[in-house]
């Protein structure tokens, strides 16, 4: 296979999503004219919403606006407020100085133990604290500041509630925020919570094939369709295969790598009995049935059915749609990278269960 551009390399992020961009940017300068308006952009792993929040960061930052970014991690999801206290640690204002009213928020959100976080009435007082700081900050450096939240689907609970009071209520002073999520890995508060009325919502779907031959630009012709259908219009994948180095083993970009191993983080904290049950249907294939699963793991209905139905809520795997009692991974290639990880010998026993 041969490729003549790196898509990944193409740093304009308007380049195949120029709709969304388009659309989140206004957003985000209509919400800056009235002030504290919250937009959700949402995706499947890989769909790009990373790669448009930095657009839209350098974009800004071209504006003259502050950006503030904070991320969540699924390890991090113990820390209360670990988004916002990352962002608010990148709050600078002249001369690269960190803003002294979002050192005392980060003392404050930080320092937050019980007696604040664990009753509502705890909650609403620190919240009343945090409104006031947030206003100290925008108040104390001229300009506006857009705030980007990413992987918001493993925010903690504390950090979704503080969300929720910047929808409710928004700061008073020019703050936009982008909160970027998987939406079938979102817990339903945080669902509920980006339903209230006022936040908008971008949604990267599959690309097209027009864009994906638009990203993979360079790449000949005749291997775009079939890009294009193996990735299933998933910039992340298609990129990936694209960039697979001639001399392929079939080993495939997603056995190693940094797809591989962006796909297989997504099961580092899985107990062992679901990554049984994980393994056994990576052997199974891309359809999947209960018993079949059960009896290829080793283990019980119930906890075959327990542990799919928590591989369900990670999006691994998802019911297949028009097959009732059927169920596949995510994609492929998600399959193909658990498959190429299992180990050899667990990888024949569970075959010949198969
Ligand atoms: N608009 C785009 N133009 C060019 N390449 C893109 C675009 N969007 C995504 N990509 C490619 O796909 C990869 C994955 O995108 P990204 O990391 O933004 O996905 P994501 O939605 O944030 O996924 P996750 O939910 O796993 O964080 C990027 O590193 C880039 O190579
Ligand atoms: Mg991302």
């Amino acid at each position: 296979m041969t490729v003549t551009a790196r898509a990944h390399e193409i740093r304009r992020p308007a380049l195949v999503r120029d709709m969304e961009f388009d659309r989140l940017t206004h957003l985000v300068r209509a919400a800056r004219d009235r002030h504290g308006l919250v937009t959700e952009l949402t995706g499947d792993p890989g769909a790009g919403k990373s790669w448009l929040l930095g657009g839209l960061a350098r974009e800004a930052r071209g504006d003259g606006v502050t950006v503030l970014s904070g991320r969540c991690s699924e390890a991090g999801a113990e820390q209360p407020f670990h988004p916002f206290l990352q962002a608010l640690a990148t709050w600078r204002g002249p001369g690269g100085r960190i803003v002294p009213a979002a050192a005392t928020l980060i003392d404050v959100l930080g320092g937050a133990g019980e007696a604040e976080t664990a009753s509502f009435a705890g909650r609403h007082q620190l919240f009343v604290t945090v409104r006031r700081g947030l206003a100290d900050c925008l108040a104390a450096v001229p300009g506006d500041v857009l705030l980007l939240l990413d992987d918001f689907h493993w925010a903690d609970p504390l950090s979704v509630a503080l969300l929720e009071m910047l929808i409710r209520r928004p700061v008073d002073g020019p703050l936009t925020t982008v909160v970027a999520h998987r939406p079938r890995q979102s817990p339903v508060r945080l669902r509920s919570v980006l339903d209230l009325g006022g936040v908008a919502s971008v949604a990267l779907g599959p690309l097209s094939y027009g864009q994906s031959a638009r990203l993979l630009d360079g790449v000949e012709h005749a291997l775009i369709r079939d890009l294009h259908d193996d990735a299933m219009g998933n910039p992340l994948y298609l990129t990936a295969l694209a960039d697979r180095p001639a001399d392929d083993d079939g080993g495939g970009p997603w056995a190693r790598g940094s797809l591989g191993a962006r796909l297989l983080a997504e099961t580092e904290l899985l107990p062992g009995e679901a990554r049984t049950v994980l393994d056994a249907s990576a052997v199974l294939g891309d359809v999947l049935d209960l018993p079949a699963v059960a009896a290829v793991a080793g283990v019980d209905r119930d906890v075959a059915c327990r542990v799919l139905t928590e591989l369900g809520r990670r999006d691994l795997i998802r019911a297949l749609p028009g097959s009732p009692g059927r169920l596949t991974f995510r994609h492929p290639l998600v399959r193909l990278a658990l498959y190429a990880a299992i180990d050899p010998c667990r990888r024949s026993a569970a075959h010949r269960r198969a």
